[in-house]
């Protein structure tokens, strides 16, 4: 065990122990930086050697560089959330990476909803933010390295809003924290525990979903589907979000009665989810 950077903050610095204690896969090694750019650029540098072994995990207390889907930047400010990257040395068809994602978005969901102590108000909107009460507070960025027609590695990004009290005007309306939702007078969540949450439930799923397919979890999505029966717009066109299909894509119901399946993109709820 290497020696813990005694900069960092006391409710990160126990991540890889807390990991460890889960006894699962994903979590060692597990770095954690000051501040990096991105962690998912970490991990994508380290995932092209070879000797990186799936499940290593890089965590920063800030980013200088964070992004969000549709190339969108994240906010990294340090001491504030909860900014890290796991490398999935999981080889499957590239049709297995929407699942994947969707698998870590409930495990971030599950995660969340622990850590803020209302499983009720914690929803996925497709493909993988988790909201409470119809406010962002994590979000997903999975992007995967191919060699040939498979999947090499895969690279999930997750970014959770922990102790952040007053956010930019611009998103203010939007965002949420586990400490603005946790019960009043609940003590502070240390980020290590959601961290470990998240891996040990993104063990339990990845395997299975990368080599069959959403089956397992497809149940637990549709329970947490913040845009089932939902007014939703995609492209322009209005209709009503009828859930996620078994290959992970989102089903819609246009106004004009056809059904679209929608891979990827922005979907926009058209009422508050
Ligand atoms: C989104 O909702 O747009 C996805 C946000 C993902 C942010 C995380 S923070 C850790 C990792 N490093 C990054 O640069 N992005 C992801």
């Amino acid at each position: 065990v290497s020696r813990l950077d005694p900069r960092l903050p006391p409710d990160l610095a126990r991540a890889a122990e807390l990991a460890r204690a889960r006894g699962g896969r994903l979590g060692a090694p597990l770095a954690i930086a000051l501040e990096t750019e991105s962690t998912n650029d970490d991990a994508k540098r380290a995932g092209r050697d070879p000797a990186t072994p799936h499940g290593a995990v890089w965590v920063a207390d800030a980013q200088t560089r964070g992004r969000g889907r549709q190339g969108r930047a994240w906010l990294s400010p340090r001491g504030e959330n909860l900014l890290f990257s796991v490398l999935l040395r999981v080889t499957c068809p590239p049709g297995r990476v929407p699942p994947i994602a969707l698998a870590a978005g409930l495990a971030v969901r599950d995660a969340v909803a622990t850590a803020v102590g209302d499983d009720a108000a914690v929803k996925v909107k497709w493909p993988n933010d988790v909201l409470v009460r119809g406010k962002k507070i994590a979000g997903v960025l999975v992007e995967s390295s191919l060699s040939g027609a498979r999947v090499e590695h895969v690279v999930v990004g997750i970014g959770v809003n922990v102790h952040t009290r007053a956010f930019p005007e611009e998103i203010a309306s939007l965002a949420t924290s586990v400490a603005l939702e946790a019960a009043p007078g609940a003590p502070p969540t240390d980020r290590a525990e959601i961290l470990a949450d998240v891996l040990a439930g993104l063990d339990h799923d990845v395997e299975h979903v990368a080599h069959k397919g959403l089956g397992m979890i497809h149940a637990r999505l549709a329970r947490s589907d913040a845009l089932a029966g939902r007014a939703v717009t995609h492209e322009g066109a209005r209709g009503i979000a009828r859930g996620i299909d078994p290959d992970g894509r989102l089903v819609i119901e246009r106004d004009d009665g056809a059904i679209v399946r929608v891979v990827s993109g922005e979907v926009l709820a058209a009422e508050r989810a």
